[in-house]
């Protein structure tokens, strides 16, 4: 069988995540690791085996890669993305996309334009916690009809660049877009938005977020995110609402849910499952592996990373301008 011949560009926390779980498939071989401080190229090189290590994307090419991981911060990502599906690789970025809609315009033009296949990093959906709620509206065991989100973060300090939204590109873009993207992903199209947002105590635009949004399906949902509550729990929790129905997450711990007035309460556990696996990662880079392999679709293609980045862009839009958002029509006009 020949392998997937991965390069990852950027070897920094969620880097050596994803060599874990790729080093355990025997599908890829990990050719390469670059990063612009040599040091944690060769760190993540040693804990592969035996990947040779380089200092820019340009040595990674010439490693012979097909596919390439881009894990460096933020704001970083849209230059190396379009590069490498320009030379016709296959990309699996970390989120987001970009950091604004010229960046995911550039991108959604590369990917169109290459053999290569991109796909979007988006861990959340694949947690266990989520992958129950999603199971259950398909199944239509659970039909929403209302929803309440929070994702907030106890820090902006680890690693350093989190505080700097010249490395961010603002806190949706490097939190909440899990919870932002997962809206669409359980419930379908958003009709309308509206945003509310503060700075209270960082130097950022806004670190505070309350968001309303209304579904072509009917379905309501708020979503507020806050970047400094601390780690206390709760921090991370969704909770949707069917006819005299609840399902509600716990971090990415647990899910309790009960499906009418006279059934049981269901509750599952995740807590002694690893946190790659029950964190979703090892899901995405199967299912982008699989896509590889088969010539499938990847788990979140272009076409979905474009729609989310324009999503973003709405909601910050919406903050700014204090106003309502028709989401609908944006996307129609954006679509052309
Ligand atoms: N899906 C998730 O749950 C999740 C979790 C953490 C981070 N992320 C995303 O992964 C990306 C990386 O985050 P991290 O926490 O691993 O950061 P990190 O700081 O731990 O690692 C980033 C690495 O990129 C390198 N780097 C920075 N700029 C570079 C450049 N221009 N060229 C080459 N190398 C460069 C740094 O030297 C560092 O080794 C970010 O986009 C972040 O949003 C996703």
């Amino acid at each position: 069988m020949n392998k997937t011949r991965i390069g990852i560009f950027g070897a920094g926390y969620i880097a050596s995540v994803h060599a874990d779980i790729l080093g355990q498939d025997d599908r890829v071989e990990l050719v390469g690791v670059a990063d612009m401080v040599e040091a944690n190229a060769t760190r993540l090189a040693t804990q592969v085996g035996n990947a040779r290590t380089g200092t820019t994307l340009e040595e990674l090419f010439r490693m012979d890669v097909d596919t390439v991981y881009i894990t460096t911060p933020n704001t970083t990502h849209v230059e190396p993305v379009v590069a490498a599906l320009g030379e016709g690789l296959n990309v699996f970025c970390e989120k987001p996309m970009a950091t604004d809609l010229a960046g995911g315009e550039r991108i959604r033009e590369a990917a169109l334009a290459s053999t290569g296949v991109y796909n979007l990093g988006m861990n959340r959906r694949y947690a266990y916690t989520h992958d129950k709620l999603k199971s259950l509206i398909e199944t239509g065991d659970l039909m929403p009809y209302s929803a309440q989100f929070k994702l907030n973060r106890g820090e902006l300090l680890r690693p350093a660049w989190t505080a700097d939204p010249s490395k961010t590109g603002g806190f949706l873009y490097e939190t909440t877009i899990h919870q932002i993207d997962l809206l669409q992903y359980l419930f379908g199209s958003i009709a309308t938005l509206r945003c509310a947002a503060r700075s209270a105590i960082s130097d950022a635009e806004f670190d505070d977020f309350s968001m309303l949004f209304t579904f072509e399906s009917g379905v309501v949902a708020t979503l507020s995110s806050s970047a400094h509550s601390g780690w206390s729990f709760p921090f991370e929790r969704v909770e949707i609402y069917g006819r005299y129905a609840t399902a509600a997450t716990e971090e990415l711990e647990r899910v309790r849910y009960a499906l009418d007035l006279d059934q049981t309460i269901h509750s599952e556990d995740y807590t002694h499952i690893p946190f790659a696996e029950k964190g979703g990662y090892v899901k995405e880079d199967r299912l982008f592996v699989d896509a590889l392999v088969d010539g499938g679709t990847p788990p979140v293609g272009i076409d979905d990373a474009w729609a989310l980045n324009l999503l973003l862009a709405a909601i910050y839009e919406s903050a700014r301008e204090n106003k309502e958002i028709d989401f609908a029509q944006r996307v129609r006009a954006a679509i052309g």
